[in-house]
């Protein structure tokens, strides 16, 4: 009897949904909320020349193929990161400057200068030591939060961005091919920035005319790119305690960056407790490393004007004369920063040998340029 009346049921059930004009399978995406298309992301084969390190991997993001495109995509897309519409990452870091700006301290959206350079961003798979200028973004992913809400970089918020990569027409397929996510409320900030690190941890320069006449064998320094390489920039012919420029000690090959924190000379102040950007030491809080900055790589460096952590000198010339002046002597300043003279002849050769750094097919690589 029980029985005979859910079979009733059932029946008034089907003839009410027969009766429907919508049908019952609907169409892909059913709640708005379902990605659809592939989710299975593809190893990206990271392919570096046997003369540099080996990259450093992150097992908590590694690198896919779809994840590096999608990364690509952000980093140059201005309608999601910034308030205006019209700042990405790449208004800051423009390929056709070895990912700088060209300016002595960054101009953020609001058209007001930060304290700091924009950084180059090549090789930076080979940093072990922390990201920015103080090494204070220990992973590459979670360095990418900040520009997005610096008042003085893109200046927006990650709820507004995500709520706009949720609502996109293109970008929740990206993210189910990076990252197998299912729903668009699976785009988070976290996946954001892992995508982006992607993307920036493929960007390797390593065919400059240095690589080619050091490594590859397949051209010839001048006599005067010779003299600044083997007498002035790298430190292996220099007996000890000569006044030499001794860049390489810090800057050496191949990297041309040790990653390391030096206090470099640069800063004018009475003590250590009077610099005002105190880099590293506001990281470890060590009063010790106050005035000390992560070295960066001079790969591209005749490309990247100004320089130094706040822009502070506008050519290499003006680099080379702060070197040789022996800088301020701070008691954190590092031993190999020892002033030194050299002649015109040697200057230039030295100036000669930092133009060799500079990477041509890096500047147009279409895999690092704007997605078409
Ligand atoms: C307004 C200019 C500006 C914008 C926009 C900007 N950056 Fe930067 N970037 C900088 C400056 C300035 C630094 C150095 C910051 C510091 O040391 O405090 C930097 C440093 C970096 C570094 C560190 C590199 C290294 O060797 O340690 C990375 C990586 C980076 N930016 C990625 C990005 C990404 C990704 C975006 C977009 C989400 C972005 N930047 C947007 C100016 C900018
Ligand atoms: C003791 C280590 C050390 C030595 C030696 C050294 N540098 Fe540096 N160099 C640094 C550090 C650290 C910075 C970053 C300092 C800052 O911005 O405050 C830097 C920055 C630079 C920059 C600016 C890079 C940029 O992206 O803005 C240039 C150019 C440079 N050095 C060239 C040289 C040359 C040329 C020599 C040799 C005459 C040399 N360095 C010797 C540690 C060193």
């Amino acid at each position: 009897m029980i029985r005979h009346f859910y079979l009733v049921g059932f029946l008034v059930l089907l003839a009410v949904v027969g009766c429907r004009e919508e049908p019952v399978t609907g169409p892909e995406v059913p709640d708005g909320g379902t990605i659809t298309g592939p989710d299975a992301p593809t190893p990206y084969a990271l392919e570096v020349p046997d003369y540099l390190p080996a990259p450093i991997t992150d097992p908590e993001n590694p690198l896919s193929e779809e994840g590096v495109e999608l990364g690509r995509h952000l980093f140059y897309d201005a309608s999601i990161f910034s308030t205006d519409g019209n700042m990405s990452c790449a208004s800051c870091h423009k390929q056709e400057l070895a990912f700088t700006d060209g300016l002595g301290r960054a101009l953020g959206v609001r058209g007001e200068p930060g304290p700091r350079s924009a950084m180059s961003l090549v090789n930076l798979a080979f940093n072990p030591n922390g990201f920015n200028w103080d090494g204070r973004s220990p992973k590459l992913w979670e360095q990418a939060i900040h520009p997005v809400e610096d008042m003085l970089e893109l200046d927006n918020d990650w709820e507004e961005v995500i709520r706009k990569l949720r609502e996109h027409a293109d970008y929740p397929a990206r993210f189910r091919a990076a990252f197998g996510i299912d729903h668009t409320d699976e785009i988070t900030r976290e996946l954001t920035v892992k995508a982006l690190a992607q993307f920036e941890r493929t960007i390797i320069s390593a065919d400059s005319k240095f690589d080619r006449v050091f490594y590859q064998n397949t051209e010839f320094f001048t006599e005067q790119e010779q003299l600044g390489a083997d007498s002035l920039f790298f430190v292996e012919n220099v007996p000890p305690a000569t006044l030499h420029p001794g860049c390489g000690h810090c800057h050496n090959a191949p990297t041309f960056g040790d990653n390391k924190f030096h206090n470099n000379g640069i800063e004018d102040a009475s003590s250590l407790d009077d610099i005002i950007d105190k880099g590293y030491g506001d990281v470890t809080g060590s009063r010790f490393d106050n005035g000390k900055f992560r070295t960066p790589t001079l790969r591209n460096i005749a490309l990247t004007a100004p320089y130094m952590h706040d822009g502070r000198f506008k050519t290499l010339e003006e680099v080379i004369d702060h070197y040789a002046s022996g800088g301020h002597n701070l008691e954190n300043e590092d031993p190999n920063i020892t002033g030194f003279t050299l002649t015109e002849r040697e200057k230039a050769a030295l100036l000669a040998f930092l133009h060799t750094l500079t990477d041509e097919s890096l500047l147009t690589d279409p895999r690092y340029a704007a997605p078409e």
